[in-house]
């Protein structure tokens, strides 16, 4: 399903929708540890994939945004900014107690979080801003996926969740990345525009693989996730 292109107009617009979004209901907490154990487990093998942990990683981050608020006149954007890597947090604390409902342990660092940690010490926000929306666009694919797959409706309401936040993400770093480069020619626009689709490829060949079953039991193939991750990513990619 593509995403519906932004509505937001401005960094404001995006405060009052993070605001809006942390005042969202609580899930409703069931029994998702009455699963199986073999579903419970390969559950939590993919979510604690996901999870990443960003409390105080995004310091040098929000310190880039600072200095694009001071050259766009644009004050709202660094509060924008923190509140896009709060909700980042709320979702790993949100897959967090997913996990211990599960009974399955936290994860302990992954693939996400060493390559974002890797791009935060070369300090170069335009490439974790495009890394972090080609796997928030993956991740959306395989949290519905997974929501179409379990039987528990606690991991479902929680998939359904995360998916629709990563929509809102991918947005948000669909409305960040032009800020940084406002006038990218377009022959440098379609070079990073195809280098983005051949790390997506890679990132969603590499969640298709390790996590099959899942993506077979929601009915996807490989292809209509691909499509599916496209329309998504084609918000990005500008
Ligand atoms: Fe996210």
């Amino acid at each position: 399903m593509p995403l519906a292109p932004s509505t937001v107009l401005n960094s404001y617009d995006w405060i009052e929708r993070f605001y809006q979004r942390a005042c969202r209901p609580e899930v409703s907490w069931g029994a998702a540890k009455r699963l199986p154990y073999a579903e419970r487990s390969a559950a939590a093998r993919s979510l604690q994939e996901f999870a990443r942990n960003e409390n105080g990683s995004g310091e040098w981050v929000v310190d880039w945004a600072r200095e694009i608020a001071a050259r766009n006149g644009d004050r709202g954007f660094i509060w924008a900014f923190r509140l896009f890597l709060r909700d980042e947090c709320r979702q790993g604390w949100l897959v967090n107690r997913l996990l211990d409902q599960l009974g399955m342990p936290h994860s302990r660092g992954s693939w996400v979080d060493f390559v974002l940690r890797m791009i935060g010490k070369l300090r170069m926000p335009s490439l974790y801003l495009h890394v972090l929306a080609g796997v928030e666009v993956v991740s959306r694919s395989y949290y519905r996926a997974l929501g179409d797959a379990t039987e528990s409706d606690v991991i479902r309401q929680i998939c359904k969740r995360l998916a629709e936040e990563q929509d809102a993400h991918v947005e948000f770093t669909a409305f960040a990345i032009p800020l940084m480069h406002p006038s990218r020619t377009r022959l440098a626009q379609s070079s990073i525009q195809a280098a983005h689709r051949a790390f997506v490829f890679a990132a969603l060949l590499r969640v298709w693989l390790r996590h099959s079953p899942v993506f077979h039991k929601s009915g996807r193939t490989f292809r209509g996730v691909w499509k599916e991750t496209m329309s998504a990513l084609d918000t990005t990619a500008r």
